[in-house]
């Protein structure tokens, strides 16, 4: 199979790399920028950080901070008002996958025109986005550096998934020092997306060697940082290994896609507004349970790098050992035990289970689904 990796052309890593972003930045000659981001980052002064950095390398700025935590049609257009009127010249995305996400969404029609619907699906754009560089504050999406960007639209209450190589931020900037005012809830959702990321894309149709090692490397040091991050936000090590794992996920599913926990919980975020990571923990475990027929032996070998002791065991055992444990660490993170308890009701389960067979994600899970199994996932895991 013929091959290409996509990733950001920069990536800044480790505890005040946002110093060294600055001057990244003011290298490539950038004169004025649209800081994207949302009200609680600037109330609770990360936005102040950003906006200080960005006056010390005499660059000006706007910032447009209405995202929602699930991006909408309306954001994108209204931030793109906002790029317009200010003449900016590139983009600063600070957040987790909603400010990415947006700005990605911003950038793409800033260069491309149009709406944003017309780029719903795969490479549907035809020049580059405006220059992102991706400020993280969150571990698990892998926004910053993936070419993913889902968008809700209001009024046919689903996410839209545009997956194209143009929505690739040009520098991607992680670092755990703004990563410490993330309250435990966030800190376990978005964990257990990143860890989802990984085995969906350990278990894609479409891995290879590469995405492979980036899955493996990144479920390690989620099984060894995740909780430590969780029950003290301050510990700057778990913080800093929970940003490599995440963007080791984002490596690996960036490349080799994703699958059905994705396209399931794109369903769930559209319709009810739910949060992300919370839904892919909860259908992770049911969602390889189905996919144990064919991926038993990729499950047995997460079922041991989560720690699992596999000696002995049979593929299907192994693969039985790894949905307990993933299971076992949504319980130690304190992620609600299913659906129902988010208010999903079974009556929608059709049309969910129609659109999630739609999701670009769809297409690399490793067993194909037909509506009835997909609506039995979605059973199982209320
Ligand atoms: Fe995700």
């Amino acid at each position: 199979m013929d091959y290409k990796f996509f990733m950001p052309q920069t990536s800044l890593m480790g505890p005040d790399c946002l110093k060294t972003a600055g001057t990244e930045i003011a290298k490539l000659g950038f004169k004025n920028c649209l800081i994207v981001t949302d009200k609680v980052l600037n109330k609770i002064g990360l936005v102040s950080k950003i906006t200080r950095m960005l006056e010390e390398n005499n660059i000006s700025f706007s910032i447009y901070d209405e995202t929602s935590p699930n991006p909408t049609v309306t954001n994108v257009n209204n931030g793109l008002k906002k790029l317009k009127e200010n003449n900016c010249d590139f983009i600063i995305s600070l957040g987790g996958g909603s400010a990415h996400d947006c700005s990605k969404g911003i950038a793409l029609l800033a260069t491309n025109g149009g709406e944003i619907k017309d780029y719903e699906g795969i490479d549907k754009s035809k020049k580059p986005q405006l220059p992102l560089v991706s400020i993280n504050t969150t571990a698990g999406t892998g926004s910053e550096m993936t070419l993913f960007a889902i968008i809700t639209d209001e009024e046919r209450h689903i996410k839209m998934s545009l997956v194209d190589k143009h929505l690739t931020p040009l520098m991607a900037v992680n670092d755990p020092l703004l990563m410490i005012a993330m309250p435990k809830s966030l800190t376990a959702s978005t964990g257990m997306d990143a860890l989802t990321h990984s085995i969906e894309a350990y278990v894609s149709t479409i891995a290879t060697p590469i995405t492979d090692a980036c899955a493996e490397k990144s479920i390690e040091l989620i099984s060894q940082y995740l909780v430590r991050a969780v029950e003290n936000g301050e510990d700057i090590e778990a913080r800093d290994m929970m940003a490599y794992a995440e963007y080791l996920g984002g490596m690996a599913f960036n490349n080799a896609s994703l699958g059905y926990v994705h396209s399931m919980a794109h369903q769930l975020g559209g319709f009810y507004n739910l949060p992300h990571g919370v839904c892919n923990a909860i259908l992770l475990p049911h969602v390889q349970e189905f996919n144990s027929t064919v991926s038993a032996e990729r499950l047995a070998k997460v079922a041991k790098i989560l720690g699992g002791n596999i000696e002995g065991l049979s593929p299907q055992e192994g693969a039985a050992l790894c949905i307990k444990l993933i299971k076992e660490l949504s319980v130690k993170v304190g992620i609600p035990s299913g659906l129902k308890e988010l208010g999903v009701k079974e009556s929608d389960f059709e049309i969910l289970a129609t659109n999630a067979l739609k999701d670009a994600c769809s297409l690399t899970n490793p067993r194909k689904g037909s509506k009835e199994e997909i609506i039995a996932i979605y059973k199982a895991a209320m």
